[in-house]
């Protein structure tokens, strides 16, 4: 499964990065706000740090206008998926880029319904929010496991990236599932990293090695 920031915060996204786990960034208009930065600079800085694809959002609701900011925003990097909202006018933008070869992200999707329209436009991924609907007391992953029978039932070849993670059982869940492309925030993916028996196993092992006077040299 590939592992994807969700962010735009860009030393977050430098310090990961330098583990070499990072395939890709995605973006919002509200994470942009975030930033406080200026969103091409802010962008086209994660697209030098990342070769993954890093999604960066159209705020036009009307194709014809999606489609004149998904033309600017695709030549800020080659890596640049253009993130549009799972709507008709989104889904139509979808299919004219990626018939040309642009990678779409097709975002704010909550039912695998949904999933299936962007399959059919061509989206390069969806991207199923679970955070959002578990927040509203429903099952969040349970769509991701429809999207995944959908998918391999039609052989799709848009990835189902999850989105919308908040804590770590959503990244093993995806896991499990086979979903293609989780994006997490940073403190998610630091989250990871951590079990409070390797930090004591590491103690105790330095604290032995220690009273050995050895070296590794
Ligand atoms: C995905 O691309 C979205 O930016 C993101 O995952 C939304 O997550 P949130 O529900 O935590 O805002």
């Amino acid at each position: 499964m590939k592992f994807f920031v969700d962010t735009a915060d860009i030393d977050d996204i430098r310090e990961l990065a330098e583990t070499g786990l990072l395939d890709g960034v995605t973006t919002n208009p509200s994470l942009i706000h975030k930033s406080g930065r200026d969103f091409f600079e802010v962008v086209a800085e994660i697209c030098k740090i990342v070769p993954g694809p890093v999604s960066a959002e159209v705020v036009a609701t009307a194709h014809d206008e999606m489609m004149r900011e998904a033309d600017i925003l695709r030549k800020i990097a080659s890596n640049i998926a253009v993130k549009v909202p799972l709507t008709i006018d989104g889904l139509k933008t979808c299919k004219k880029l990626t018939e040309d070869g642009t990678m779409v992200n097709v975002t704010l999707c909550f039912t695998a319904n949904q999933a299936l329209l962007a399959a059919k436009a061509g989206a390069s991924f969806i991207s199923p929010f679970v955070g959002r609907h578990d927040d509203i007391g429903f099952d969040g992953m349970q769509i991701i496991e429809e999207i995944r029978t959908i998918y391999d039932n039609y052989d799709f070849k848009t990835e189902i990236l999850v989105a919308s993670v908040r804590h770590p059982i959503h990244v093993l869940q995806s896991a499990l599932i086979g979903a293609d492309v989780m994006t997490a925030p940073p403190a998610v993916i630091r989250q990871l990293f951590k079990h409070p028996l390797t930090d004591r196993g590491l103690e105790g092992f330095l604290a032995d090695w220690q009273k050995t006077g050895q070296k590794i040299a």
